[in-house]
């Protein structure tokens, strides 16, 4: 017989709420099915990384699913990756190839076209849920993105230059993710995971500048490490593990 769907399995669809990553830890909080999703047109105060304000207007998919895996409190990030690498195929497989981007980006041609938020809650020393949200500019031409993102961001549509239907890449990020969360509890699972994300990743072998708290470091990616940090040679060949920063990819000087 075959397993029992668990991402997906519980879905509430909502117009407009504050952040759908808030209604699904309150949901979580009181005992919601591990795999519970939470789906809305729009957000009134969508969360980014770092507390910073995420634009979710109409045209977009903003959704968030509650997990609860058996995993370390410090391997969170990996639950990110599972996201990034379950919405990168699902975009591949509608005609918009993306590339992640460290921690949290889904980058096309530069430009951001999503990213994805992991809260989690620990008690006693243990990952007791995690919420994992993803927030993806759908529809529209960049005219549709406000004026501070408009640079910096794009949508799927304008990127293929056809329409992309926010309700069938759901489902596709819905699907990919249960198979990818099913397979994160297996022997060997996060680290695995961490290698499905790196090839679909841009930055390893690349030297980038990150920043983190007003500081800033400038190196190659020699790899990420099986908790989902940043690793980072120096150009003083000192080692240095992040588990976040912003990071800038340097262009190569002919
Ligand atoms: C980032 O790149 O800073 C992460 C953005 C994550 C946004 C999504 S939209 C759905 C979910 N609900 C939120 O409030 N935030 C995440």
């Amino acid at each position: 017989m075959g397993r029992t769907r668990t991402v997906g399995s519980v879905i509430l669809r909502l117009d407009t709420i504050p952040s759908t990553n808030g209604l699904a830890s309150t949901l979580a909080a009181s005992g919601c099915p591990d795999g519970t999703v939470v789906v809305a047109g729009m957000q009134t105060s969508g969360r980014g990384r770092l507390g910073r304000h995420w634009h979710s207007g109409c045209g977009g998919l903003w959704f968030s699913v509650v997990l609860r895996p058996r995993l370390s409190p410090r391997t969170a990030q990996v639950l990110t990756f599972l996201g990034a690498v379950a919405a990168a195929r699902a975009l591949k497989s509608l005609g918009v190839p993306v590339e992640l981007k460290w921690p949290n980006d889904l980058v096309w041609r530069g430009r951001k076209m999503g990213g994805i938020l992991t809260e989690s809650v620990v008690s006693g020393g243990r990952m007791k849920y995690a919420v994992t949200g993803i927030g993806i500019n759908v529809s529209g031409g960049s005219a549709d993105l406000p004026a501070e993102i408009r640079g910096s961001a794009v949508t799927a549509s304008s990127a293929t230059g056809k329409p992309v239907e926010a309700g069938a890449l759901l489902r596709r990020i819905l699907s990919n993710m249960d198979a990818l969360y099913s397979r994160l509890g297996g022997p060997g699972g996060p680290k695995a995971l961490v290698e499905e994300w790196g090839v679909l990743a841009e930055g390893a072998g690349k030297r980038v500048v990150l920043q983190e708290g007003g500081r800033r470091w400038e190196g190659t990616v020699s790899g990420f490490g099986a908790d989902g940090s940043l690793i980072m040679l120096t150009g003083k060949g000192e080692k240095k593990v992040f588990h976040s920063g912003d990071v800038t990819v340097l262009k190569k000087v002919p």
